[in-house]
């Protein structure tokens, strides 16, 4: 069976909901969620294919206390991997995530489709949103 893993960061919970329903959505994976700080690179370099989820923080920017780094440590093991990136925002435009795609493109990740996000909680539209994001990252390892 392949193997999917969801790694996320979420302050308040916004982004906590979005990973569970894109793990929820990855049917007929093996799916790991974790939180970023409870995952390693192994975790990815592993992985068939990885969801990455972050809300926009500071000034559009990743988490800098976890995110940031991990994101910074993954070197070549995102080479011609499919990613999806997902998180919630608050009063922003999403520049955080335009600008997080840029760098996962940099790094070689092949992204299969634009970053998911949402304002805040996601309601049950979003919720059904990132079910489908996973489904759509699932079937591109199918
Ligand atoms: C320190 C801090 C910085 C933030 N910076 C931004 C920002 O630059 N742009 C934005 O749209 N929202 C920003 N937000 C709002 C969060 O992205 C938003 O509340 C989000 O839903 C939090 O997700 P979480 O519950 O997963 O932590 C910020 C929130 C905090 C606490």
């Amino acid at each position: 069976m392949k193997k999917v893993v969801v790694i996320y960061w979420s302050g308040t919970g916004n982004t906590k909901a979005m990973a569970e329903a894109v793990a929820e959505g990855c049917t007929d994976m093996e799916v790991r969620l974790l939180q970023v700080s409870e995952a390693s690179v192994d975790h990815v370099a592993e992985a068939d294919a990885v969801a990455f989820g972050c809300p926009a923080m500071g000034s559009e920017e990743l988490d800098d206390t976890e995110m940031e780094p991990f994101i910074a440590s993954l070197s070549d093991n995102v080479v011609n991997k499919p990613i999806v990136l997902f998180g919630s925002y608050g009063w922003g435009n999403g520049e955080w995530m335009a600008d997080w795609e840029d760098r996962m493109l940099d790094l070689g990740a092949k992204l299969i489709t634009e970053g998911l996000i949402i304002n805040e909680m996601p309601d049950e539209e979003g919720i059904k949103k990132c079910k489908e994001l996973g489904k759509t990252l699932a079937k591109a390892i199918e």
